[in-house]
């Protein structure tokens, strides 16, 4: 039961991208990433930017599916529609701010825009959800850098 591969979840939060206007990469970035080191992705979804359709599919994933970890993309900006952020706060019961805070720490080491990024992490039930920033190349880099930590989390969360 332990020795399971850990199941992942990635949400795409693009209006572009939902509305066909626009390719996601970035949600096939971080696919591949974590199939390198042995997830089991079980979903993949491409949603509108905004608060209720995320926090929908957030709790369904936490509740029902039970998945290990949950990673947006996109969404944590300063856009009127970057609303991200405030859709995973809303549906966490506790807070784990220090892999948003790593990301940031890390990421600002590469840019400073990375102070532009308001992503948050925090677990819902037994689901840790991790606000990634939109880009592929801020997933890469912030995927490259907490990635290796997260397995030791999801096993004391399951
Ligand atoms: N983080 C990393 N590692 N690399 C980047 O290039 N870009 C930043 C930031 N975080 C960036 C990054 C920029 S330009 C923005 S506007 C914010 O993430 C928010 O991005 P989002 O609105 O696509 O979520």
């Amino acid at each position: 039961e332990k020795d399971r591969p850990f199941t992942a979840a990635i949400i795409t939060l693009s209006d572009k991208g939902a509305a066909g206007e626009r390719e996601d990469k970035s949600g096939p970035l971080i696919q591949e990433m974590l199939m390198k080191e042995g997830y089991d992705v079980i979903e993949t979804l491409l949603l509108p930017d905004g608060e209720q359709p995320l926090k929908h599919q957030l709790m369904r994933l936490a509740d029902q599916r039970q998945v290990n970890v949950i990673f947006t993309t996109g969404g944590t900006g300063f856009a009127e529609r970057d609303v991200t952020p405030e859709a995973t706060q809303a549906v966490c019961d506790r807070m784990a701010m220090g892999i948003a805070d790593a990301i940031r720490q890390y990421s600002l080491s590469i840019t400073g825009r990375a102070m532009l990024s308001r992503a948050v992490s925090g677990i819902r039930k037994k689901t840790l959800i991790v606000n990634l920033p939109g880009s592929p190349k801020a997933v890469k880099e912030s995927l490259e850098y907490v990635l290796p930590h997260l397995g030791h989390g999801l096993g004391i969360l399951r």
